[in-house]
Order: structure tokens, then sequence, then C-alpha cells
């Protein structure tokens, strides 16, 4: 490295304060060589060009978004430009691969506004952009392509960084990126000539970044550290109960998503695994060699099995399997999803669609058999012959086995093709046709959740336009549907499909709350290219938006209307009484989207002003998709948004007024996904506290946020693709998690009328009095008052709770408490009886969270 002797050209000047500081000096933008791009956009300041300094090495100023998660989304070779007006432009390459110019500006370099991916020529890559003015002062971005060794240079003029000329080829580019050392890494980017506002502004960006850090990253392992000090605390709790104000009555709800097999293998009671032989490669973008239409089906004994797709029962199921038997004995056998769980005495419903293709009627053996080829309950159904046709019978098991096999065996050598092979516990939740594991729809109903979300999450809007979720495929016959991938790397049934998941909901007496996707997939795409956020075509949008029309007449119409009367063939003439509908997921805020969901937006308030259509404000708790989502938002006046953040535990602690600064003549919020994430990502007392804390200002912020829902629920032991989740099972139980229980404590304890409480504790620390947390509400249907006290600190809490003179409490109340080690991954709640007054004090444990159930003798703050 150089280092100058001389002195810089730069002037330098006093400003206010005692510091001196220069008047101007360069920047320099890179996206550093060792990580790939992956941390985006990076700055380093020099008064000379020689000596530079990186503002947070490891800061990333704005980040790329194009590609799936993780490894995809990369920035390489930044280029950074200002235009006449002052506007910062930072044109990338996103890959190696692909054609497009990535591209976003930024008044103050600091907040970034949304990106684009422009298609910049047919074929071939986009490597190295740099902006810079042609003869004729036009503004013109100019770059290489290189294909097996031979590079081409092309350019292209644009006005406004959105649309942009043909692509031209040129014979060099004539400017290029400069090299320069910081300390002694070499690093390559563009160099501008700033005011040293700018720089200041970038260090204190990422100062506040980095101070905010420190904060968040705050876990109890140095809890001991922190407090050392404290060995002892006092709480005053005084309770405002003259002081009432309504909330919402559907803060707490679920939220499904076909992840971690939540669906088909998990809450749908289907027992047998690839029933219809639907199963592909692509399922698995052909990285399991053992994942295929025959996937947990194979041949006992001797016949061979093939699959075919001539004359399906229905054109949406394509495949079935066709068994040829020279003779009698052999069959084909399911292991389900990793084993199927029988119970003794326990009715099953066994039902398939069967041909005889050399036309020899046959009857089929049905049997549910352990490894060792015992015998757990069987059936024959007779009369299988020519045409498809479906046949149906119930197996009742005469003992338990987690593991059984299914074995469809026809009493007759012959060739016969086979459909839609299924195997049901009689005994659904609600004894649903079907239905829903009894256990896990339980585990959900418990929690009382308000509302469900489904179905998803990514699901809903899909890995490419192609997967998008479209809820028509979802409904009708089972024959009908139309299985599709699950982009997290299984496959769809569509078995638990729209009318499931409306029964359900009434079932629970939730309100139903579907997603449909906002005519773009998925933000995280790793298919389509560029069209990662291309959305469906503008001249199909009509067409679009009547299919969401159709799900509202689904939902709520008439029995007799097209789409009513499809509800009442499925068993429910009464409509299910939709009121509320997302309308994407955590998309990207990009001018493709934009374009679509005004259209969405528009037509549904005309069409269907009384349901509640919830908009969505990116994937995190902050950033330009949050800022972009809420500006629009604002301007379309939506009545709520989605919100979505997965943080850590300390996140949730410093952000507690997170809803106190809103605004609350804008949008409603519907907090979507939540969770709180630790390092190796447990769902322990500790994650579980840091939500029932954070829970506390949800309920203070009752008027804004309407509904809230941790994300994701529901996780098949040994299928999981994602951590932590609320309630994980197997094929045998269900094992819900410490947070499962906070969220089962607020949805059966939860109010609709709320009083502020004023606490004053003996140690004023923030560290301290963020870890300390209250929230008293009233049911208004029981009149019954409800505390709820969270203490995060290593120290008991002497406290003195005091209701005032407004009310009369009962003295028995009901007290939980929910207490541990932070670590602690299997505590459980704790149910007494307790006697309290209007004036009462108690010893709150560490790290716990507790819940009064007072009953009032009189009306509360009426
Ligand atoms: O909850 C898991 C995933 O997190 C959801 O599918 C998606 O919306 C979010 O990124």
């Amino acid at each position: 490295m150089f280092c100058s002797l001389f002195l810089p050209l730069t002037t330098w000047s006093f400003h206010s304060g005692t510091s001196l500081k220069p008047d101007s000096a360069y920047l320099f933008a890179y996206a550093s060589l060792n990580d790939g791009g992956r941390a985006g956009l990076h700055f380093a300041w020099s008064t000379d060009k020689q000596i530079w300094h990186a503002i947070g090495p490891d800061h990333g100023f704005l980040r790329c978004d194009y590609g799936r998660w993780g490894a995809q989304k990369r920035m390489l070779r930044p280029f950074v430009y200002r235009d006449a007006n002052g506007m910062w432009h930072c044109v990338w390459s996103v890959n190696e691969e692909d054609n497009v110019l990535a591209h976003a500006q930024s008044e103050d370099l600091v907040k970034w506004q949304r990106q684009s991916y422009t298609e910049m020529i047919q074929d071939g890559n986009c490597l190295d952009p740099i902006v810079y003015k042609d003869a004729s002062g036009n503004t013109t971005i100019g770059w290489r392509t290189e294909k097996e060794g031979k590079i081409q240079y092309y350019k292209t003029a644009t006005s406004d960084f959105k649309t942009y000329s043909k692509a031209a080829v040129i014979d060099t580019l004539p400017t290029h990126r400069e090299e320069i050392y910081i300390g002694n890494k070499r690093e390559i980017g563009s160099i501008n000539k700033v005011a040293w506002g700018e720089i200041d502004a970038l260090l204190n960006a990422q100062a506040l970044a980095a101070y905010k850090y420190t904060l968040w990253s705050e876990q109890t392992k140095d809890d001991h550290q922190r407090f050392a000090s404290l060995d002892s605390l006092k709480a005053d709790i005084h309770v405002q109960t003259g002081d009432p104000r309504k909330i919402s009555d559907l803060l707490m709800g679920v939220f499904f998503e076909d992840i971690n097999y939540a669906a088909d293998g998990g809450l749908y009671a289907e027992l047998v695994q690839n029933r219809g032989f639907e199963y592909r490669p692509s399922d698995k973008e052909g990285k399991d060699e053992t994942w295929n239409h025959q996937t947990a089906w194979k041949v006992q004994g001797k016949g061979s099995l093939h699959i075919d797709s001539v004359s399906p029962i229905h054109p949406n199921n394509k495949f079935y399997a066709v068994l040829d038997l020279p003779s009698v004995g052999a069959g084909l056998q399911n292991k389900g999803f990793d084993g199927i769980s029988i119970k003794q005495g326990a009715t099953y419903l066994c039902s398939f669609f069967a041909r005889a293709l050399n036309g020899i009627k046959t009857g089929v053996e049905i049997r549910l058999v352990g490894d060792d080829g015992t015998v757990y309950g069987s059936t024959i159904i007779k009369g299988i012959a020519g045409n498809w046709k479906q046949y149906q019978d119930k197996i009742v098991a005469n003992t338990s086995a987690v593991s059984a096999t299914l074995e469809v065996k026809p009493l007759k050598a012959g060739t016969y093709a086979f459909d839609l092979i299924s195997l049901f516990p009689e005994s659904t939740f609600k004894n649903r046709k079907n239905g829903l594991r009894a256990d896990l729809a339980q585990a959900i109903a418990d929690m009382r959740p308000r509302f469900v979300r489904f179905p998803g999450g990514c699901v809903a809007h899909g890995d490419g336009l192609e997967n998008m979720y479209r809820w028509k495929n979802t409904i009708g016959p089972l024959e009908e549907r139309v299985p599709q991938r699950n982009l997290w790397g299984y496959h769809q049934s569509a078995g638990l499909g729209y009318f499931e998941y409306f029964q359900f909901c009434e079932d629970i007496g939730a309100e139903p709350l579907p997603v449909v996707p906002a005519a773009v997939p998925c933000q995280n795409s790793g298919t389509g290219g560029a069209g990662q956020q291309g959305g469906i075509p503008m001249e199909d949008m009509d067409e679009y938006i009547q299919e969401i029309f159709d799900l509202i007449e689904y939902a709520n119409g008439d029995k007799n209307s097209i789409w009513g009367k499809k509800r009442a063939a499925a068993g429910h003439p009464e409509p299910f009484n939709l009121k509320y509908i997302g309308i994407g997921n955590e998309d990207l805020i990009t001018d493709v989207f934009e374009e679509r969901f005004r259209l969405i937006f528009a037509a549904m308030k005309k069409r269907y002003p009384a349901i509640t259509v919830i908009g969505t404000v990116g994937p995190s708790a902050d950033g330009t998709d949050y800022r972009e989502g809420w500006e629009l938002a604002d301007a379309l006046e939506i009545p709520m948004v989605d919100e979505h953040y997965y943080q850590s535990p300390g996140w949730f602690i410093h952000n507690q007024d997170y809803y106190d600064r809103y605004d609350r003549s804008k949008s409603k919020v519907y907090l979507g996904e939540y969770a709180a994430h630790l390092p190796g990502r447990p769902n322990n007392l500790e994650t579980a506290l840091a939500e029932a804390l954070y829970l506390t200002s949800l309920e203070r912020n009752g008027d804004v946020v309407h509904m809230a829902s941790y994300a994701p629920l529901l996780a098949k032991e040994g299928h999981t693709q994602w951590n932590p989740d609320l309630i994980y099972f197997n094929n045998e139980e269900v094992k819900p998690t410490v947070g499962y229980y906070v969220q089962q404590l607020y949805g059966q304890h939860s109010g609709d009328t709320y009083f502020s409480s004023d606490i004053v504790l003996s140690e004023s620390k923030p560290a301290v009095s963020k870890r300390f947390g209250v929230s008293a509400v009233k049911e208004e249907k029981s009149g019954d008052l409800i505390l709820k006290i969270v203490n995060l600190l290593p120290t008991e809490v002497q406290t003195n709770i005091d209701f005032g003179d407004n009310i009369v409490l009962d003295e028995e109340a009901t007290k939980i408490t929910l207490k541990g080690d932070p670590t602690d991954l299997k505590c459980q709640p704790v149910e007494i009886g307790e006697q309290v007054s209007n004036k009462f004090k108690v010893a709150i444990s560490p790290y716990s969270f507790t819940v009064y159930r007072i009953k009032t003798k009189m009306g509360v703050g009426s």
C-alpha cells in the first residue's frame, strides 16, 4: 500500500463543535470480494485516495434481493453514480449468469429505494456495469458479457433508470472501476467525491446500527454479568381500571403454512403417502433420486409396478399405478409418512380408484401389517372391474402399532390400475370426512385462536408464477384437485385445501384469513430468472382478479351462485362468512408488485367493500419494503397491513415501544409472522418470555395491532425446514413448545378492553425495566379481569399490585405460571387458585410468565 506524505487537496475546516472535519472527501463504494457480495454495498472514505477508512467493514448499506434465500442473494461489482439532480444510483450484477441489471436509488446513500432487475439482453450475462455520460451527455450504462471466453461490451441509455434503450454493442467501456486498499485488503469499486456531511451520515448510520446490534444481541446467558448487582427488586403496579380502552378482540390467531410437513403427513389425516402417484422428481428439483411417482410404494411378492398416464381418472390427476401380477399373492405396499400409526380398536376408512385392465374381475384385499407380516386388520373389497371406479371399506385395527404398512392385494392374477389409494382414521377432528388429525387440530384449537391464516407464508405466493397457490386447484373431489410442488422441497397433494381450511376455522370458532398472491410470486423464488418478481401478465389481471372474486363467492355466496354451489356440493350450503383477505405475502415492494396490487385493491374495494383487505409491507420490521409498503398503504388507505419479523429476543426486549409510536389514524396492523430467534434456533423459555413480553406491548397497542400470529405453527420431526416452530409432532405424539404455552395463555386469556398500568420499579435502569412487563385486560363476555406479568430478569420481583377502587374483585383468582431456566425447552404452565384483593402482594419468580384471571363482582370500567 502506498501512503502519501503530502497533504491531500481537500480543504479542512472547523465545523460546529470541536472536531476538525474536511469539507469533502472521496467515497469508495464496493461489495466485498470475500463474501461473494452477500453482505451488499459497503463504503470507505478517504481524503487523499490513498488511505481509506472502511465505514464499518461489514456493514451492508444495500443488500441485493435477487434470487433465492441465502447464497443466491448477491451484489457483485456495484457502481455508484450521482445524477444531475443529486440522486444516487447503484447498479450491479446479480451473479455470473443472468442477463439482468440490478438498480436501486437513494437520496442520501443510507435509505435505498426499491430494487429493479431489468433484462438487458436476450442471452448472456451482465457483468461489471458502469454508469457514465456519453458524448452527447446521455446517461449511459455499459457492461460486459462473457460467454465461453468471448467478451462483448454493451451500452444502453436511460433517463430514469426504469426504461432503457435497446442494448447496443460497443468496442470497449469508456471508464472502469478503481482498485484501492483498505488496510491490506484489495477492493474494487467506484469513487465519488462527496460533501463531508454525507460521509458523516453514513458513519452515523453505521454507528447506530452497530449500537442497536449490541442491544439486540443481548441474551440471558450474560445476565449473571449484566445483573450482577441486582439482588432484590420491588415493583409497584397500579392498574388504571378507571381508564378502559377498547382493543381488538381478534388479537391472537394462528398462521398455518404447509412447511415442515405441516399438511400432508401432518394436520391432514391421510395416512398413505403419495396416494395419487403424483410425486415428481421436480418436487425436489431433480435433486433426490428416490423421489418420484413410486415414492413410498413398493411391490411385495412377485409382480411389477409401473406408472401410466393414459386415460387417468381426471386430467388433474395425471398419473396412476399399474400393477402386473403373474400370480396371486403379491400386492402394493405403502409405508405412509414414516410408517402408519394405528390404534387398537380404531376404525380406518380405506378407499381407492381401480380398473381391471385385462378384463379379469377381482376382489382386492386391503391389510394393515407389521414388518414381520403380522396382520393388524384387513378387509376384502369385491367387484373390481373394467372402468375407473372408487371402492371403499373400513378396517378395524386389532392392535396399536407405531409403524404399520398398508397392503393392497388383488385376489387374482392380472393387470390392475390403481389411483388415490387412501387410508384415513374414521375419527378425525370433529369427525369430518377428508378431515384433520384430531390431536394436532385439538392442540391448535386449545390455543383459542380468533383467526387462522392459510395457506402460508411463501407457499401462498409460490416459487415462480407457475407455483402460486391457486385456490381453485384445491377444492372439489380429491381426484379433481391439482397437486403441486411445495417450495419447501416436497409435495402438496391439495387434499387439505380451501374447503377444509374454511371448515376447520368454523369448527374452532376462528375467522378464516386466506392469503392470496398479489399476482407476483415469492421474493425468494429461484425459478423464472429475473421473473422472481415478475408478475402475472397485465393482460391476464382481469381474469386473476375474477379468481379472487370467485373465492369470496365460494366462501360467502348464496348456495345457488356459481361458486356457492360448489361449496354446498362439498357439504356446506351455509356461507363461511369470510371477512378478511390477505393480498400478498411479504412481497418486495417493486413496480411489478405495486402495479398489480393497486389493481386488485381497487377492484376489491369496489366489488366487496365490506371485506377487509390486508396489504403487505415486506419481510422485515424496517428497510425499504417496510417503508415503501407503508407509503403505499397510506396512499391507498389500505384498512390493514401484514407485518413480518423474526428477531432476536434482544430485539423484542428493546422494541416494546414499536407500536406505541404508530399513527393511530393509519392502517391497522396484522402482525402475521413473528418469533424470537436465538442462535441454534431453539424454542425455549428465553424466546418464549421475549415473545410474552412483546405481547404485553401488542395488547397495549391493541387499538392498532388487530391481529397477530406466531410463525410457523407446525413441524414434523425429521422433516423440518424451519426452526423454531410452535408445535412439533411425529405420527404418535404432539409436542407443544414453551412458546406454544405463551400463545395459548394469551389466546385463552385475552380481552377486549385494556387498562394501562403504572409500574414503579425499585431499580429504574432501562436494562431492568425493559425486562419486566405488565398487561391488564378485561374479557367483556365473562367480565373477568386478566393480569399478565412477564419477568425476564434473573431476580424475583416483590410486587405490590393495586387495582384501585373502580372495581370489586372476587377474592379467589386463578393463577397460571410458566417459569424455569431460560434454556428450558420443556416447562409447562402450572395453574393454582390464589387469594387476591384490590391491593395485594405477590412475589414474581425470576424468568417467569404469570397470568391472573380474576372474576369481578360488578362491571369494570364501564
Ligand atoms: O414462516 C416461514 C416463512 O417465513 C414464511 O413462509 C415466509 O412468509 C417467511 O419468510
